[in-house]
């Protein structure tokens, strides 16, 4: 059998709920501005789930386009990863959980943990799996529904958040295109930069934890702002020097949606223009590991990456994690 090392995206798919929760709606529910909120951040508008819409629902949307793209039956996945910070529930996993929905029984399920970084975590583990011989059709899902640990009174964070879902397949490819190099990095020490301090087994749920609004996302904005700004940059070019290559050969950055100044300052850092760097916060706001999977998706449907184009991922998240992919298209 020959074994491929390069892994090729060969279907996408995105999903978002149907409602949209504006700037100026938010204006109505706490004491915020549209004219903050665009400024600040550079987002309009979320998608909001519904009630009973869950993260593995919407990831099985994006997976059943993802899979018809690539012109495979669920039946054919043999690997199904879905990078979440909001499972369904804590087990089984949302892997699992889409796997049932879309009736891919011949597959593996894992959930991934790495915040926002874990779509590109997650491509880092499919390539592992596709150079090794190991698996040649994988399911990827980058799936949140970030407001079900959105604290809706905490103006510094329930503004940023979105829900929504991106997927791919991977299989191997046997030209030059397809990902050309993925470098991943953490740093635990950060942690308390960004997280949910209850509901694991360090902090069980009980009446206190929900009275203190605990099971919410906690974030210090403005360190983690200049972290990101540097780790995603850092990122950016080493992924790039793994390959031989320099910010110069980017056609087109995607960068995690958590802010657009920090996107700013990225393209910046990197010398490039705005209309090399792909955006889609104004319309969704920040979806973690959902943000880059759609934004590459989207980049792709719109022709903003076509064939032979230079696209390089860079994300960054709770963990702290970050990482960077280089793709040739
Ligand atoms: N509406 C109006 N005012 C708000 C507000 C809101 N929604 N949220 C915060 N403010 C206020 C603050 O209370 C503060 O007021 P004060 O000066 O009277 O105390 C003021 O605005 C400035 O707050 P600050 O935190 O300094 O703003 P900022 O410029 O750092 O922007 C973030 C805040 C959160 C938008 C920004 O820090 C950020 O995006 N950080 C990175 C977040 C991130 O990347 N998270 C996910 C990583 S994956």
């Amino acid at each position: 059998m020959k074994i491929s090392k390069i892994m090729k995206i060969t279907g996408i798919g995105n999903y978002f709920p149907k409602k949209i929760l504006t700037n100026n709606d938010l204006e109505k529910m706490i004491d915020t501005s549209d004219e903050w909120i665009t400024t600040r951040t550079g987002i309009k508008q979320r998608r909001i789930a519904a009630e009973d819409e869950s993260t593995s629902a919407m990831a099985a949307k994006a997976a059943r386009k993802a899979i018809k793209g690539a012109g495979l039956k669920p039946s054919d996945i043999e690997l199904i990863m879905v990078a979440t910070i909001t499972p369904d529930m804590n087990f089984p996993s949302t892997a699992c959980l889409v796997q049932a929905e879309i009736k891919a029984f011949n597959a593996a399920s894992l959930d991934i943990g790495a915040a926002c970084s874990g779509y590109v975590y997650g491509l880092s583990i499919a390539r592992a799996y596709i150079a090794s011989g190991v698996y040649k059709n994988i399911l990827l899902i980058g799936a949140e529904k970030l407001t079900s640990i959105t604290d809706w009174t905490d103006r510094n964070t329930c503004v940023l958040f979105g829900d929504g879902a991106g997927a791919c397949v991977l299989q191997p490819g046997y030209t030059n295109s397809g990902i050309q190099s993925i470098l991943l990095g953490s740093d635990g020490r950060k942690g308390g930069l960004l997280y949910i301090p209850a509901g694991g087994s360090k902090m069980p749920s009980n009446q206190q934890t929900v009275n203190e609004h605990l099971h919410f996302i906690k974030m210090k904005g403005s360190e983690l702002f200049k972290v990101a700004v540097t780790k995603m940059t850092e990122a950016a070019v080493g992924a790039l020097e793994m390959c031989g290559m320099t910010p110069d050969d980017i056609d087109m950055l995607v960068p995690h949606q958590a802010n657009i100044r920090i996107i700013r300052a990225v393209g910046k850092k990197l010398k490039l223009s705005d209309e090399r760097v792909y955006t889609n916060i104004e319309h969704y706001g920040n979806m973690s590991s959902a943000s880059i999977a759609t934004a590459l998706n989207e980049a792709v449907i719109k022709g903003r990456i076509r064939k032979g184009n230079i696209a390089v991922l860079t994300a960054f998240g709770g963990g702290l994690t970050w990482g960077a992919c280089v793709i040739k298209w």
